[in-house]
């Protein structure tokens, strides 16, 4: 097998839709066995050669066991990326605690535990990989965001220590800030309202919507010999659109 990620095992969450399936397809296309991990019902189409599926729903309390599981049937696991996320938008004046509670449990607590069960296998990989969906909106914010704001700082801070803590192990972790990409998270939104969409469009520097494969590009890097010497860090892949103060 040829490829970025010959012979390594790579697990993605949230990769049934959007910037999870493109990454998905990519690391396998570039030589990685991947577990694909998205809730019961999501996964619509077959698989891509290289991918297996795994249905679970990642803040389950035996999620992380099962999916590490899967990935270990391999023989190893190299790679992580934590890419399942969640909105709910209300202002902070009206949400609900089981809102908050909700973007936590899938944006946050679920990317810690699963991570937590897969260290001591990534520290036995040559090139252990942490990777994380953050959001341009950790640093950020828009009306409504309260909870996805916070959780996906929560991710920005969660990284940068388990890149402190295993960097001795030769493991990188580092963190995505997408901007405004076209996925299953916005297309129901920017369908119904394309003027929202040419907003966002037009916020970027280089005056379009990201797409999915726009990130599963920048998460390869993250993945591959490239990045060796680079954890800790967030990568903005979102077409300029923060550049602008
Ligand atoms: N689309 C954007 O503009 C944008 C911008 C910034 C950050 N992000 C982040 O990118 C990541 C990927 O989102 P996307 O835009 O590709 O959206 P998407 O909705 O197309 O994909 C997200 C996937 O995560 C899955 N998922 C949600 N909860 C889950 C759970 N509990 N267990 C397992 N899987 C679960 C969903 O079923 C879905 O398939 C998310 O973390 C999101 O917050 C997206």
């Amino acid at each position: 097998m040829t490829g970025r990620l010959a012979g390594r095992t790579a697990i993605v969450t949230g990769a049934a839709s959007g910037i999870g399936a493109a990454s998905a397809q990519l690391f396998a296309a570039e030589g990685a066995a991947v577990v694909a991990v998205d809730v019961p019902g999501a996964f619509k189409a077959d698989a891509p050669p290289g991918v297996t599926v795994l249905e679970a729903d990642i803040t389950e309390a035996d999620a992380p066991a099962r999916i590490v599981a899967a990935a270990l049937a391999t023989g190893r696991l190299d790679i992580v990326f934590n890419n399942a996320g969640i909105g709910r938008n209300a202002l902070a004046a009206n949400m609900a605690d089981a809102d908050w509670d909700r973007v936590f449990d899938v944006n946050i607590r679920a990317v810690f535990r699963l991570t937590r069960e897969a260290i001591p296998h990534l520290v036995k990989s040559p090139a252990g990989r942490i990777i994380s969906t953050a959001s341009v909106m950790a640093e950020g914010t828009d009306y409504g965001l309260a909870a996805y704001c916070a959780s996906k700082a929560g991710v920005a801070g969660l990284t940068r220590t388990l890149a402190l803590e295993l960097g001795k192990h030769g493991v990188t972790a580092n963190y995505l800030l997408p901007g405004a990409i076209r996925t299953g998270m916005t297309s129901p939104l920017w369908d119904a309202n394309p003027g929202a969409a040419e907003v966002w469009a037009k916020k970027s520097v280089l005056r379009r919507l990201g797409e999915p494969i726009d990130l599963a590009r920048a998460a390869l890097f993250l993945a591959s010999d490239d990045a060796g010497f680079v954890t800790g860090q967030g990568l903005a892949v979102d077409g300029g659109l923060t550049l602008r103060v």
